[in-house]
């Protein structure tokens, strides 16, 4: 291995820990659409994070003891929405960890709260060709269950990106892969830590709980 790269191996390592430590009990809460990529790279920043990760969806599911489109088919959206709701702020109360947040998710104002004071959001935004592809591969999802799901999708995207749009962190969803949009979240996270004040920093140290 050449010094460059062993000097670039231990920045990231570094960077890797002091994200981690920055988050005390906070999570990492990736939001945005459906097929945007929240679980698979979810997945891997928490590996690389040494961090638990945690599935909103399959929590639901869990909790109800049906899948989405049975909650869906049964009970109505309303009635899934409600227990987004409940089943998402108990796992924030899990942290750390890197959660992964069902599409509608995030709109929830209750939710969009609970989010900011247990956690940092993390926009996965992709565009219309890259998010169709992606749903097109599965058929589990109830809102796209229609005759013109594009169409559907389109209008997802005009309601809720200018909401999304609030998150702590935006990073652009491409066709790369899981590992290089890894890697621009970190950075993305080591940047805001960079630019936090002395003062920010004191404070979180603060909240955290005192270990020996
Ligand atoms: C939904 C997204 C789905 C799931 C449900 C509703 C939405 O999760 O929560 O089908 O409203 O966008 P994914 O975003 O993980 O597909």
């Amino acid at each position: 291995m050449t010094q460059r790269n062993t000097a670039q191996l231990s920045n990231r390592r570094q960077q890797l820990a002091e994200i981690r430590q920055s988050l005390g009990q906070n999570s990492l809460v990736l939001i945005g659409l459906m097929g945007a990529g929240k679980s698979a790279v979810g997945r891997r920043l928490a590996a690389s994070l040494d961090l638990p990760f945690t599935d909103a969806d399959s929590e639901i599911e869990a909790a109800a003891g049906q899948s989405i489109g049975e909650i869906f088919a049964e009970h109505g959206e309303a009635y899934f929405r409600t227990g987004e709701r409940k089943v998402i702020a108990r796992l924030l109360e899990n942290g750390p960890q890197v959660l992964a947040t069902g599409g509608g998710a995030y709109m929830d104002p209750e939710t969009r709260d609970a989010i900011k004071t247990h956690g940092t959001s993390i926009w996965l935004k992709a565009n219309l060709r890259v998010l169709m592809k992606r749903v097109g591969r599965r058929d589990n999802r109830p809102l796209l269950q229609v005759d013109n799901p594009e169409a559907v999708m389109k209008k997802l995207m005009a309601e809720r990106h200018p909401i999304y749009a609030g998150a702590d962190i935006t990073i652009e969803s491409r066709e790369a892969p899981h590992e290089v949009m890894v890697g621009n979240i970190l950075d993305a996270l080591a940047s805001q830590l960079a630019q936090e004040t002395p003062r920010g920093i004191e404070d979180r140290l603060e909240q955290q709980p005192e270990t020996d």
